[in-house]
């Protein structure tokens, strides 16, 4: 099957600008995947979902999704697809309930049909009762669920969602994510970007790292978390009289600190360290192990060993 997203050789210059925001991305997505673009600030996220979504037109390469040329047919790429954008972008002079039948409206269903979807989005979305609210009078909370519901109005088969938990409550994260989840066990393909690794890593198969307007790594986030081979090992939790490095130095570069009243924490880094070959060398050093558990670098890692600490 081909991919549902095919973006080759991708470039934005933004008129004026001295150098290109997107300076030649090309990525495909699987249909059904979640799939994730991570970035610093700048780094030409929302430029790229832009031209996926028509919103912005490319400098040069091209962009098929669901078999459309997005460029070439942009009317019936916006059927297809369905974007939740990094700003609120809903009207705000209108109740939640006509901000979702206004928007089935422009994509041509009728009216009844338009006001039951209105209202089972509603009720997925925590909204039952609200609807005849002013959006002004929403929560942020409420406001991102509202645009997620507007986005699902027309069935879209790809969603685009550039940021969608940011500044959002814990309540509110957990709730957007299993809806994220429901979407993508119904089938439908989702390209998100967040500045949340732990977001990421749970809900993105493959994730692609932007920097600079260029992918920089792309991969599953294990195989990410593994560009930090150094970061893998085992943690033990030790009860030894002297000193634990010696009891576990023979394995390798040992990492200690004490854990109060005889006990440590000592890491051995490494992809290879067997349990049984550190629990066996810390009893032969005259140690007990209390708990051992594998250690793997973080997505978080990975993202600043390979992006750099510099403030965008
Ligand atoms: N409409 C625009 N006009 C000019 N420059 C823009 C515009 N939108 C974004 N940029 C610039 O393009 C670069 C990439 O921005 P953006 O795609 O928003 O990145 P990200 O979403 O990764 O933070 C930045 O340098 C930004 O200032
Ligand atoms: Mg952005």
């Amino acid at each position: 099957m081909p991919p549902i997203i095919d973006v080759a050789d991708l470039r934005k210059r933004y008129a004026g600008a001295k150098s290109e925001a997107v300076a030649g991305v090309s990525f495909r997505v699987e249909e059904g995947e979640v799939f994730g673009l991570l970035g610093p600030n700048g780094a030409g996220k929302t430029t790229t979902i832009g031209t996926m979504t028509t919103r912005v037109r490319p400098t040069s390469g091209s962009v098929v999704v669901d078999g459309v040329d997005v460029v070439a047919d942009p009317v019936a790429a916006k059927l297809r697809i369905a974007v939740v954008p990094q700003r609120a972008n809903l009207d705000r002079s209108l109740s939640a309930l006509e901000n979702l039948t206004f928007h089935a409206a422009y994509f041509g269903y009728g009216r009844r049909e338009r006001n039951v979807r209105a209202r089972e989005m509603l009720e997925r979305f925590g909204l039952q009762g609200r609807g005849d609210d002013r959006v002004d009078n929403y929560s942020g909370g409420m406001a991102q669920r509202l645009i997620i519901a507007r986005a699902l109005m027309h069935d879209p088969r790809v969603l685009f969602l550039d940021e969608p938990t940011t500044g959002l409550d814990p309540q509110s994260r957990l709730f957007l994510w299993d809806q994220m989840e429901a979407l993508k066990a119904r089938g439908v393909t989702l390209l998100l970007t967040t500045h949340d690794m732990a977001e990421a890593d749970r809900l993105c198969d493959r994730i692609a790292i932007v920097d600079h307007g260029k992918v920089i790594a792309s991969d599953t986030p294990r195989g990410l978390r593994r560009v930090l081979p150094g970061a893998e090992g085992l943690e033990v939790r030790l009860e030894v009289a002297d000193d634990p490095a010696a009891a576990l130095g023979s394995l390798g570069e040992v990492e200690t600190e004490p854990d109060g009243d005889g006990q440590f924490k000592a890491r051995i880094y490494g992809a290879d360290v067997a349990p049984g070959a550190a629990i066996a060398a810390a009893e032969a050093g005259g140690a007990r192990v209390l708990d051992l558990r594998r250690i793997e670098g973080t997505l978080e890692d990975v993202f600043v060993h390979l992006t750099g600490r510099d403030l965008r």
